[in-house]
């Protein structure tokens, strides 16, 4: 087995964990792997804000995220969940949501960015949300 000696191994092992790299580049960069998600030039800048702030720590879209706050996936499918109530979210936080120095056309983007997320093939079927009903 001379093949599989330790240079080729650590030459395989360093291959692999540059596709990896790569891959996960990729899946981060895009949202090509969600099925359905066109970004318009202002959702994209709302992705930007998105991660800025990273509002990803507190928060799940398509189940992914942190689980301090709820998922928002589909908050503008949600019953009485307006612009004007996820703005107010984004702008002053709440008792549990800290108020993070949104300004008011990062907010903006934000919401828009939120809307297309809601507005892909697998997240308009259904709810992500499991504590409430559709
Ligand atoms: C430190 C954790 C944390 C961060 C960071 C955070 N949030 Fe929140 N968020 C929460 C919590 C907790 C709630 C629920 C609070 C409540 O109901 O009073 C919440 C609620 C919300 C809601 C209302 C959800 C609903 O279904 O009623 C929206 C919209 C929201 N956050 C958007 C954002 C956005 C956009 C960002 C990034 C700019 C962000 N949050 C960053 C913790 C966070």
């Amino acid at each position: 087995m001379s093949y599989l000696n330790y240079k080729s191994l650590t030459g395989l092992l360093l291959a692999v964990y540059l596709v990896y790299c790569a891959q996960l580049y990729f899946v981060t960069s895009d949202n090509s792997h969600i099925p359905g998600v066109s970004l318009s030039d202002t959702g994209l800048k709302g992705r930007e804000v998105w991660a800025k702030y990273n509002c990803q720590s507190c928060h799940q879209l398509f189940k992914l995220g942190g689980y301090l706050g709820p998922e928002l996936t589909n908050i503008f499918d949600q019953h009485g969940k307006s612009e004007g109530y996820v703005l107010a979210f984004i702008l002053n936080g709440s008792q549990g949501m800290p108020a993070l120095g949104v300004s008011e056309s990062e907010a903006q983007q934000l919401a828009v960015y939120l809307k297309e997320v809601g507005m892909a093939d697998n997240a308009a079927r259904r709810n992500l949300r499991s504590d409430e009903k559709e």
